[in-house]
């Protein structure tokens, strides 16, 4: 399959988590062993936030502190390239060509963001349009998505399947409460709409779960197609 794993920098980088970074790279490396075509979308979470705001106190614009933070979901992605020697693409991609050059040549990729006003979400989206992906797996810091913000209510359900045009009536539901807002960027959830794609947003504190989403197994996170 075609598979692009969006790793939240809410799971590996808020704050920093080395054993986490060394289980997914782990896990990165089973999938492709398992024949599996990757690319991998890196987040810099509380990190890049952190990056976001001292260039706000110095005073820089929007854009320049959406740069910032995409070279720190960068910096991540070249972890896991190091990491995964040989099997990886070497270099973080900046562009949606280079992700398929990159997968043409067999490589695993790993990336971060590609530019500014957009979120790593969108990102995944995006390289999964493009390269005509089987599944986008997202690894947040929540176990799915749920009917309402579970922050805020108690009597809230996790969805184990949702379809994409529910999804969205949830997303109107709840445009005023951030939470689900964090869980998938409503700019992604349309892209995945207008190409179909499938995805399954797990819990990404527990590594495996990716695995398991990759294998089709039911109940893991919410699904949504
Ligand atoms: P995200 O909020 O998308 O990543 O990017 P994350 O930390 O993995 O988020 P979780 O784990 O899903 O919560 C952080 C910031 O980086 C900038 C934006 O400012 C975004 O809010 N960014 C990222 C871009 O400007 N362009 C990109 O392509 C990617």
């Amino acid at each position: 399959m075609r598979l692009v794993i969006r790793i939240g920098g809410s799971v590996i980088a808020s704050p920093v988590n080395v054993e986490l970074i060394e289980k997914y790279a782990h896990i990165l490396k089973q999938l492709k062993i398992q024949g599996h075509e990757v690319v991998a979308v890196i987040g810099g979470g509380k990190t890049a936030r952190k990056f976001i705001e001292i260039a706000n106190k110095l005073g820089l614009g929007e854009k320049d502190q959406d740069e910032v933070a995409i070279s720190i979901s960068r910096l991540f992605a070249q972890l896991f390239i190091k990491k995964l020697e040989k099997i990886s693409c070497g270099k973080v991609p900046t562009s949606l060509a280079e992700v398929t050059r990159y997968l043409d040549e067999g490589k695993l990729v790993v990336m971060g963001g590609l530019k500014p006003g957009i979120t790593t979400d969108t990102v995944a989206a995006m390289v999964a349009e493009k390269i005509d992906a089987d599944l986008i797996v997202k690894a947040t810091d929540q176990e799915g998505i749920y009917d309402k913000d579970p922050r805020k209510h108690k009597d809230a359900v996790k969805l184990d399947r949702v379809s994409i045009e529910n999804l969205t009536q949830i997303f109107e539901r709840d445009k005023h409460e951030a939470g689900i807002h964090q869980i998938l960027d409503p700019e992604a959830v349309k892209i995945i709409q207008r190409a179909r794609l499938k995805v399954v947003v797990v819990n990404g504190f527990n590594p495996e779960n990716v695995l398991l989403a990759v294998k089709g197994k039911r109940g893991i996170g919410t699904l949504i197609e």
